[in-house]
């Protein structure tokens, strides 16, 4: 739970305000600047996000809290600052980093995500949980998304900071991401209560597959209505967009999406050699079960008529299979 009156709230805000004043007034700030700028994200996004720059020196924040008379111990145990376990010197605990403020829905920010300019590891530090910031019971870009996920009645859920950014650069106003792990119960029960329409769009390589396969399952149980937006392997949406623009990736990516039915179809296609008979059986077999679980006949004929076409069997028999998984279901 959020404790309203933490001293952290403030100084959260103070931070932001800090950082992102060196992206965007400062010599200091050049570099990362430029870096977004050179990535396509625009002046607007850099304001809109409130996306920051923490400097390259040790103690630049530290020095600013204590000018502000904030208790250096709070602010270790609220993730701003850092100890080295080894000395009692304390730190910064962003350095040299572009900033990406974590907000609460009602626009307070409570975090950071904070990435390395260069190929410095980790690529993303995440600030650590403290009173005011859980996880798993937080969605990056909520704050300027619930309002759009309502009246459109849709979510789209992304995997990266940076996808939510270039997708609003797209008109995409009503996107979120998890914070790089995998999506909680909580998260979706948040989603749940702003709509019942979600369209993943996690990035196109085996993690993100994966990533989307297990989201889909927890929506699934929520009664949450999924459709999967296909990317290319290898490709996420920022990269989409810088590549091919915007009106592609909403006409192609986002408009070209596909129920969860069909991306398991394709999905479970994919890692198997359909040319033995075997696989071919088990492939059939396992979307079978899928089918099985859909709640409506017209939308079962529908995926069991593709899969009678794709592997020219009678559907007489899928059919048959289908009451029989139907009835063991039971
Ligand atoms: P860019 O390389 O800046 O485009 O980032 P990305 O968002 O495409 O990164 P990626 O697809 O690798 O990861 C998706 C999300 O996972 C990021 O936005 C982060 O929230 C999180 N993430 C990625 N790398 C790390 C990491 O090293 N540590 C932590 N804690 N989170 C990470
Ligand atoms: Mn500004
Ligand atoms: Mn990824
Ligand atoms: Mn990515
Ligand atoms: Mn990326």
């Amino acid at each position: 739970k959020e404790e309203d009156a933490s001293p952290l709230w403030e100084a959260y805000e103070l931070a932001a305000r800090y950082y992102h004043h060196l992206l965007m007034n400062t010599e200091q700030g050049k570099e990362a600047y430029d870096y977004l700028l050179n990535r396509g994200v625009t002046v607007e996004q850099m304001e809109t996000f409130r996306l920051g720059y923490a400097p390259n020196q040790p103690r630049m924040l530290k020095e600013l809290l204590e000018k502000r008379e904030f208790d250096i111990e709070e602010m270790v145990d609220g993730g701003l600052l850092f100890r080295r376990e080894s000395s009692w010197d304390i730190y910064d605990r962003f350095r040299h980093r572009i900033m990406f403020p974590i907000h609460n829905a009602k626009g307070k920010v409570k975090a950071f995500g904070g990435r390395s300019l260069g190929e410095q590891e980790p690529k993303y530090l995440n600030s650590p949980e403290t009173s005011i910031f859980l996880k798993h019971e937080s969605l990056y870009g909520i704050h300027l998304a619930r309002g759009p996920i309502r009246k459109k009645n849709q979510a789209v859920l992304f995997e990266g900071y940076a996808d939510v950014i270039a997708a609003s650069g797209a008109g995409v106003t009503n996107g979120i991401a998890a914070l790089g792990t995998a999506l909680s119960e909580r998260q979706v029960q948040w989603i749940r209560r702003n709509t019942d329409q979600v369209l993943l769009c996690y990035d196109g390589d085996e993690a993100g597959q994966k990533a989307a396969w297990k989201a889909g399952a927890l929506f699934e149980k929520e009664k949450v209505n999924v459709q999967v937006a296909l990317l290319p392997d290898k490709v996420d949406p920022d990269d989409y967009i810088r590549k091919h623009g915007s009106e592609k990736f909403k006409k192609d990516i986002l408009n070209s999406s596909v129920s969860i039915t069909s991306f398991k179809m394709k999905y479970l296609r994919k890692n198997k050699n359909l040319n033995n008979e075997g696989d071919k059986l088990a492939y059939v077999e396992t979307v079978i079960k899928e089918i099985v679980k859909l709640p409506g006949a017209v939308e079962q004929d529908i995926y069991l008529r593709q899969l009678a076409e794709e592997f020219s069997l009678s559907l007489d028999a899928l059919n048959e299979e289908k009451e029989r998984l139907a009835r063991t279901r039971q």
